[in-house]
């Protein structure tokens, strides 16, 4: 297992490119499954669940040939209607090829994905939207096994906005009979990414980006060449890590828009920020205010950038509060932080970080893809050796974080296969 060693502080400095979006990138990719043919999807990030999503298809008995940051698939040749437990338990959005599987063959048996390491994540809501476009749903064995006479589309509400589960629905909906009604859905910006392929393969799908999306069925769709959007949580990290740190850098290849409830706190805790088109300016004296933050679905802030936003907060002007509202167990990089020197109290889902704080670099351990993340920004703004291990974890979510970092002017390696 590769490890990381920081040595800080750091000062950030110069540009850096932001990559394409994994969580767009992942519905995208599985949208290969609703017709023959062969897709290009460009802007794919390198990363594990990259990597592990890709190999489901291929376990499925797509065609898959990748070159760079462009993934050729062919689903021509579907054999297989299962997601084994061994893929759905290394990546939960395995969940997401049901819908397409069930809408063009008329059937799928996928793993239950349990719980995780922040929260229980429950399928309730993708189930229960399911059936109400006619699909027969039992569970066996820790398996969803589904099947269906013909998919018909149907009025469905979401008790929560769910990402992946708004995501499935709007892929089983293009191929059902009739039209579809999402209500209350996710309004997250992988959302629309995700129908703009769809759209481009065929679909209709108005309303994505609102909490009321409507789809009508047609009877097939064509593969088709489509860009994946830019990962707006890559661009989070490094704009909060500059902050942390200090410097001066220009983010490129990256949409603000999508940020704005990020920017907005970066911009009231002190931090200089310039948004152009595709780019943005980011300049940081370290003399941050203190904040409350609630965590809330898109257009709220943003859970997968709570954890690295903690971390700039131990460097506030007084102190902060976070609370997060999507999941129930997502403070796993509290402790951590602690032992680097952090003053953190959690409360349920509230956690009071004490600001000015300085942090000592420690050996510590990724816990999650984003808690990994913080304790980067954390290494980063730590006087002396940080060593950072379970960097798996980071690798599932960020392309080459190490490398974007190292060219900016911080102390960062990374070591190879250590134990
Ligand atoms: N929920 C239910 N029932 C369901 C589905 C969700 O109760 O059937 C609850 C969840 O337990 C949670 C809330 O609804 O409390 C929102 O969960 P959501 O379904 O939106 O999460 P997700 O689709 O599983 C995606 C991202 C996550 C991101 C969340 C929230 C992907 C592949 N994953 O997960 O990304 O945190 O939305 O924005 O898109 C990450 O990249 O690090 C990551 C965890």
């Amino acid at each position: 297992m590769d490890k990381i060693i920081i040595h800080g502080p750091s000062y950030l400095k110069g540009e850096v490119s932001i990559s394409g979006a994994k969580n767009a990138a992942l519905p995208i990719l599985v949208s290969s499954l609703l017709s023959s043919g062969t897709y290009e999807i460009s802007n794919v990030p390198h990363l594990k669940d990259i990597e592990t999503i890709l190999s489901l298809l291929s376990h499925l008995g797509a065609t898959v040939k990748r070159n760079k940051e462009e993934v050729k698939i062919s689903s021509d040749a579907i054999s297989c209607f299962e997601a084994p437990y061994e893929q759905v338990k290394t990546m939960r959005a395995s969940i997401l090829v049901l819908g397409p599987l069930l809408a063009r063959f008329k059937k799928a048996k996928v793993s239950l994905p349990g719980g995780c390491a922040i929260g229980e994540r429950p399928i309730n809501l993708h189930l229960a939207a399911l059936e109400k476009l006619g699909a027969d749903i039992q569970l066996e064995n820790g398996y969803v096994i589904a099947k269906t006479a013909g998919l018909k589309g149907a009025r469905i509400y979401f008790d929560t906005p769910t990402v992946t589960g708004t995501e499935n629905m709007m892929m089983a909906a293009t191929l059902a009979q009739g039209v579809t009604v999402l209500e209350n859905s996710a309004r997250e910006p992988e959302i629309t990414d995700l129908a703009n392929a769809l759209n481009q393969m065929g679909a209709f799908i108005s309303g994505a980006g609102t909490d009321t999306i409507t789809i009508e069925g047609v009877r097939e769709l064509k593969a088709t060449s489509y860009r994946v959007m830019q990962d707006r949580i890559e661009t989070g990290t490094f704009l909060i890590a500059v902050a942390a740190t200090g410097g001066e850098v220009e983010i490129k290849n990256c949409n603000s828009i999508h940020l704005e409830a990020l920017i907005e706190k970066l911009t009231a805790a002190g931090v200089k920020i310039s948004c152009q088109k595709d780019s943005i300016l980011v300049k940081s004296d370290r003399i941050i205010q203190n904040l409350h933050v609630q965590t809330q679905p898109y257009p709220g802030f943003p859970t997968d950038l709570q954890a690295q936003l903690m971390v700039l907060l131990s460097q506030a002007q007084g102190a902060s509060v976070i609370t997060e509202n999507i999941f129930e167990n997502r403070f796993n990089h509290v402790a951590e932080l602690r032992r680097m020197g952090a003053n953190i109290t959690i409360d349920g889902r509230t956690a009071v970080i004490e600001g000015f704080t300085p942090l000592s670099g420690a050996p510590v351990m990724a816990t999650d893809l984003r808690a990994s993340a913080s304790l980067v920004i954390a290494g980063l703004i730590a006087r002396g050796k940080t060593e950072i291990s379970r960097v798996y974890h980071l690798d599932r979510g960020y392309e080459q974080l190490d490398q974007k970092l190292k060219t900016l002017g911080a102390n960062i390696e990374r070591v190879r296969g250590v134990s």
